[in-house]
């Protein structure tokens, strides 16, 4: 290591199992792109080496969390498990009412169902796709109302998940009971994992306060929400993980969870609130859609293992190494200038695709080109964050222009500094032949979150680019069909 090497992510943990991976050839790559029609969603994960697609559900599970699997009292009514993570959840929060669901859409279902209805907007600093896909499905609208410069992905603005509280203000004002609740995502994962401010929340706190509309968090990366605070908000320096959140969720009614997230699980998520008139709705649906109160969808074992993954998501050391990872590969990414959403941020780090790609026109969509160029150069999975993923939905009115972001999403205590130098030096190389990148085009696509399962192929031969493919110089590690 030479002094200007970026400083490396310090693993507060150690490796007790591993699991062996495949590093498919580059005609095996491109075999995979063809047959799953250019969408990354339809790769299998032996196609896969390095695997950034999500976050979501891809976490290592602790050793504690493992042998609390094992003690799972599997009572369809009343385990001893709910009781652990209700009391859990109820601590760390401070909401008395805690649902289990089986991932955050679900509970996304049971709070939207039970709250929005046709033709009422619903403000959020940014949707999620599948947030979206709930509020239009109740007939509603969704309204993204984060602050300008969370638009803006060269700027430094330490909380580009913040909301944009004078619009806020006035929507509520125009509305009236048009809006049946306002929410908020820690972090906002569409605009690049960028966290809110403490002082923020609590002004629109105040606002939702003022128009008797309730506010609700999408807690998915509170905890990486709150390790942001806790380094760039004044005076939140000394304050533990758990008491800033605490402060935010103070703040909130409710809260919709996917654990698979910050729940450091591979499945699970819920529900909480303040409001008991609410808790017989939700209770309805959830017993028609997910199941009995005390286990929503999942096995009893399931709950012990979120209980203890909140708790560890908290651990400052824990913590520090996460984003510690993700601001590893953007140094290392820097210092070729390539462009990415800054500044970088909690669950991964977010490739600027218009800045990376200029030659290629929106409808080209360059965040689909680059996500299967790096597949193709190193058999590295990402995700578009673009125009495939939202440009079906209908758009909010007076939208800034949208995002076309590729997101690193880095998994939780799974990866390596050493993956993630050879993510690096992946993207480095499509970034050196990045002129000769082909735009794609949308072959066939259902209506709704069409990123999942449109297909792809190649966009038209244009003047000046040409297929990159089967063209691009063979990388390093290609001498053998499999290196490991
Ligand atoms: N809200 C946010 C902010 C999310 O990022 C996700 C999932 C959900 C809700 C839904 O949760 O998957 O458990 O049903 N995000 C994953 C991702 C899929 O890749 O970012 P879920």
């Amino acid at each position: 290591m030479s002094p200007s090497d970026p400083p490396l992510p310090l693993e507060p943990y150690r490796i007790k199992a591993v699991e062996m991976l495949h590093r498919p050839s580059r005609d095996e790559r491109e075999a995979a792109l063809k047959r799953a029609g250019y969408n990354l969603f339809n790769l299998t994960s032996e196609e896969v080496y390095i695997d950034l697609l999500t976050d979501s559900g891809t976490s290592a599970m602790s050793d504690r969390q493992w042998a609390a699997m094992m003690t799972g009292d599997e009572s369809y009514a009343g385990s001893r498990n709910f009781a652990e993570f209700e009391r859990t959840v109820q601590e760390l929060t401070g909401f008395p009412f805690v649902i289990p669901a089986h991932q955050g859409r679900a509970a996304e279902h049971l709070l939207l169902s039970s709250l929005a209805r046709p033709g009422q907007k619903v403000p959020n600093n940014m949707h999620f796709d599948t947030t979206q896909a709930h509020v239009l499905r109740q007939g509603a609208q969704p309204i993204n109302l984060a602050i300008q410069e969370a638009y803006d992905v060269r700027n430094e603005h330490p909380f580009k998940g913040n909301m944009d509280t004078p619009k806020l203000e006035t929507l509520l004002q125009k509305e009236g009971s048009g809006v049946p609740l306002v929410m908020m995502t820690l972090t906002n994962n569409t605009g690049g994992g960028q966290p809110a401010s403490l002082s923020n929340l609590r002004e629109v706190s105040r606002i939702c306060r003022a128009h008797k509309v309730p506010f609700y968090l999408d807690m998915c990366r509170w905890a990486e929400n709150a390790y942001f605070i806790h380094e760039r908000e004044p005076g939140m320096g000394e304050r533990s993980l758990r008491e800033i959140g605490r402060a935010c969720f103070d703040l909130a009614d409710g809260a919709t969870m996917s654990a698979k997230k910050d729940g450091l699980v591979n499945i699970g998520g819920f529900i909480a609130t303040r409001d008991a008139q609410l808790v017989p709705r939700l209770k309805e649906t959830l017993i028609t859609f997910e199941g009995f109160p005390t286990y929503g969808g999942l096995a009893r074992r399931d709950l012990s293992a979120m209980a203890i993954g909140l708790l560890e998501a908290t651990e400052l050391d824990y913590m520090a190494h996460r984003v510690g990872q993700v601001r590893y590969l953007a140094s290392l990414l820097e210092q070729d200038g390539i462009p990415f959403v800054r500044p970088p941020g909690g669950h991964g780090l977010y490739l600027d695709a218009h800045a990376f790609l200029p030659h290629l026109k929106g409808s080209e969509l360059p965040g689909q080109a680059l996500v299967v160029e790096i597949y193709r150069e190193g058999a590295v999975r990402t995700c578009e964050v673009g125009g495939v993923m939202f440009g079906g939905a209908p758009s909010t009115p007076d939208a800034p222009p949208a995002l076309e972001l590729v997101r690193l999403a880095i998994p939780r205590r799974v990866y390596t500094a050493s993956h993630l130098s050879y993510v690096a030096d992946t993207v480095r190389r499509v970034w050196k032949r990045r002129e000769a990148v082909r735009g794609m085009t949308i072959v066939e696509a259902p209506e709704r979150l069409r990123h999942f399962l449109a297909k792809f192929g190649p966009a038209m031969e244009r003047g000046g680019a040409k297929g990159a493919g089967p063209h691009a110089a063979p990388h390093p590690s290609d001498r053998s069909p499999s290196p490991m």
